[in-house]
């Protein structure tokens, strides 16, 4: 027989476990911010690992012209899934990469109302712009109007998570979850637990991550986390070696492509990034860390920008990219 305390704490336990169970919500439905380059990478991954996906941005077109990026390389990869099937039948093979295509897609919505798209969402990832007053103006709205059970997640590849986290009244409920561009290719998911990011929230990211087939790493919200804050710097040594004339662009690639077997040279990486995403890292970071020399600004990247050359995205960045022949010419 239980004594009165025993049965009362017994009580609790069940309790508290029950409530813990009540509390986790198993994550069926995402919604990503954001339809851009990196949003779009998120969708598709999430829908590919069966999640209900709604894609959202500032206007329907935008978050349609997402659905048609993610439709096109979903169908890339139907072709090559179903490459040896085509070899016996043409018209099975078009049917299942049709059928393929479908499945995958189906699963996601464009839409570009906030209200309905997070209504029901367990699990919000943010991809939009890299201000952080339009992040966290985007937050407080989340907060709003997501149930509140749902994590918010950011996929800020430079702003403190803590400092997005702020504009909400569930800091335990936020984290980062920092993609890498492109998505469905790249390996990696940071998940960046903040102080007041909960056990559970962490874990549920941790989980979300595998889920979408990635390899997870866990770090704190210290800048750049852990990839960009060894990848940034390269890049920007590499910039300044350029500035002083120590090789050429094409010399500085080939020599981390062929002597450190980089995919990617860091300038070509750059271009790749987008010179913009890397100068607003970096004027982000002297700001906010005048001290570290690492973080100094660079005249060629500043200049690049004020002249709008972003890179792969508008045509020129350190190599110029004609529409028809998207990749540098390289020696
Ligand atoms: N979406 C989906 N799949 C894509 C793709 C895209 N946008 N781009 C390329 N792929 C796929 C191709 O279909 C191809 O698939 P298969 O091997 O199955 O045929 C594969 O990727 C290789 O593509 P390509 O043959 O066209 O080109 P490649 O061999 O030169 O590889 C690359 C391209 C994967 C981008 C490679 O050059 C690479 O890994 N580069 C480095 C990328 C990198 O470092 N990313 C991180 C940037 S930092 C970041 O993202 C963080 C941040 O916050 C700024």
């Amino acid at each position: 027989m239980l004594s009165a305390v025993s049965r009362a704490s017994a009580v609790r336990a069940f309790s508290s476990l029950a409530a813990r169970a009540e509390a986790q919500h198993p994550i069926k439905n995402v919604t990503i911010f954001g339809a851009g380059f990196m949003g779009a990478g998120i969708a598709q991954v999430s829908a590919e690992a069966g999640y209900n996906v709604k894609l959202v941005d500032v206007s329907s077109a935008a978050a349609e012209k997402g659905v048609a990026g993610i439709k096109s390389n979903v169908a890339r990869d139907a072709r090559k899934k179903f490459a040896e099937l085509a070899k016996t039948s043409a018209e099975q093979a078009a049917e299942s990469e049709r059928k393929h295509v479908e499945a995958i897609v189906g699963r996601i919505q464009a839409t570009d109302k906030l209200e309905s798209a997070v209504a029901e969402a367990d699990l919000v990832i943010e991809a939009i712009v890299e201000n952080i007053k339009v992040k966290q103006d985007l937050f407080r709205k989340l907060d709003a109007h997501a149930p509140k059970h749902a994590i918010l997640a950011s996929n800020t590849s430079s702003l403190r998570v803590t400092d997005i986290a702020s504009a909400t009244n569930r800091r335990d409920r936020v984290g980062g979850l920092h993609f890498f561009s492109p998505v469905p290719v790249m390996k990696l998911v940071e998940i960046v637990r903040t102080d007041d990011t909960s056990n559970d929230t962490h874990a549920a990211l941790l989980d979300f991550g595998k889920s979408v087939k990635k390899v997870t790493v866990s770090c704190k919200d210290t800048p750049g986390f852990v990839v960009n804050r060894l990848l940034v710097p390269l890049m920007l040594e590499a910039i300044r070696m350029l500035e002083r004339g120590d090789a050429s662009k094409e010399d500085i690639d080939a020599a981390m492509k062929f002597g450190a077997n980089h995919p990617m040279g860091p300038l070509e990486l750059g271009d790749f990034v987008g010179l913009d995403v890397c100068h607003s890292i970096i004027e982000g970071w002297h700001q906010s860390y005048p001290d570290v020399q690492l973080f100094n600004p660079s005249p060629l990247l500043t200049k690049l920008v004020s002249e709008k050359k972003f890179g792969r995205k508008t045509g020129e960045g350190f190599y110029v990219y004609p529409p028809a022949a998207p990749k540098p010419a390289k020696k």
